[in-house]
């Protein structure tokens, strides 16, 4: 079967593609390159092309014939999602409704969704399950909410089946360390760490030590991305074989807090990690936990390498020999 993955070139989308032709889909990665990487998708068809421009997604659709879209392309910032929420609703809703509107418009039946935990906002429990109300907390929030809500009407109106994937915090790195998380600015805690081992961030910054955590740092839910590449793959293999769709969970159910982090970062580099405590980033809640039931119960879906020492050896693989 012949899938287009759009935002193929970048981090998720990537490791996605790989796992993808191991199971044997012809793949073609729609990007326009503006944050993704061609040497992370050597070998595969590749199309340069921007989703904001309908004329050039709609020539991709008519040349090809796709059983499915994955949509990775999308602005992720947090923080800058707040200081310019004009690019961040423009540039994510434009982009998935000219690529959405394709996908029906031409008859594909499956679409695989990049959502994020981001749509929970502050949980009211943990871990969070997929019936949490959906109260994003900023605008990179709302759009991935807003775009979830596009899927499940063009579902009941035009029969488009979807699947949005609510990633928690991917991380880690392929395992053949081609391929990594590189972002520009890197904002996510494991590249930062690495960078500061590496002396390529000046200093590590822990944003809030006064949580109401056991160290008073936040807690995340870090899933390996050879995991989230894999749910793409059987998700779609479940969609194919009837399985309704809606939304998923991909996380572990197992969180670390940013100081745990840095010190099994220590361990896995040889290093001491020398950090400086400011003050919280805005916007940063205290814990954030999946529920993995739904995802292993539908998907039949089970996190195999998050163990997060393999998460943090991976990423400091290919941050060693990367950056
Ligand atoms: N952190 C630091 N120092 C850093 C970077 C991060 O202390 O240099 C802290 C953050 O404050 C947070 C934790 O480390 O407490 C994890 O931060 P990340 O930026 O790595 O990840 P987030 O949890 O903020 O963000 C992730 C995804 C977003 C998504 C969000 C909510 O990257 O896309 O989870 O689901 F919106």
């Amino acid at each position: 079967m012949n899938v287009l993955v759009a935002g193929g070139a970048g981090y998720i989308g990537a490791h996605t593609v790989k796992a993808l032709a191991e199971e044997g889909f012809e793949v073609c990665v729609l990007d326009n390159f503006s944050t993704g990487r061609r040497d992370f998708i050597r070998g595969h068809r590749i199309v340069p092309g921007d989703l904001m421009d309908k004329a050039d997604v709609e020539a991709v659709f008519a040349g090809n014939t796709f059983g499915a879209v994955f949509h990775f392309a999308s602005l992720i910032q947090v923080g800058e999602s707040t200081r310019d929420p004009a690019r961040y609703y423009v540039q994510n809703l434009v982009s998935s409704l000219n690529l959405i509107g394709a996908a029906v418009d031409f008859g594909v039946e499956h679409v695989i969704f990049s959502s994020s935990a981001a749509v929970y906002g502050v949980p009211h429990e943990t871990p969070i399950a997929e019936n949490h109300p959906i109260a994003p907390a900023n605008p990179y929030g709302r759009t991935k909410a807003v775009v979830e809500n596009i899927l499940a009407d063009y579902g009941r109106a035009y029969g488009l089946k979807s699947l949005s994937l609510r990633y928690f915090n991917a991380a880690g790195a392929d395992p053949s360390g081609e391929m990594g998380e590189s972002h520009d600015p890197e904002t996510h805690l494991i590249p930062n760490i690495l960078l500061s081992v590496l002396g390529r961030v000046p200093r590590l910054e822990v944003f809030g030590t006064d949580f109401p955590t056991p160290d008073g740092t936040a807690v995340r839910d870090y899933i390996h991305v050879t995991d989230l590449a894999r749910a793409h793959v059987e998700g779609l293999k479940a969609l194919m074989a009837g399985y309704p769709g809606g939304a998923v969970n991909l996380g572990t159910n197992r969180g670390y807090s940013v100081l745990e982090i840095i010190r099994k970062a220590e361990s896995v580099t040889g290093s001491v990690i020398p950090y400086f405590a400011v003050p919280r980033r805005p916007g940063d809640v205290p814990v954030l936990l999946a529920s993995r039931d739904k995802a292993e119960s539908e998907l039949g879906w089970i996190p195999r390498h998050s163990d997060i020492e393999n998460i943090l050896e991976t990423a400091w693989n290919w941050h060693r020999k990367n950056v």
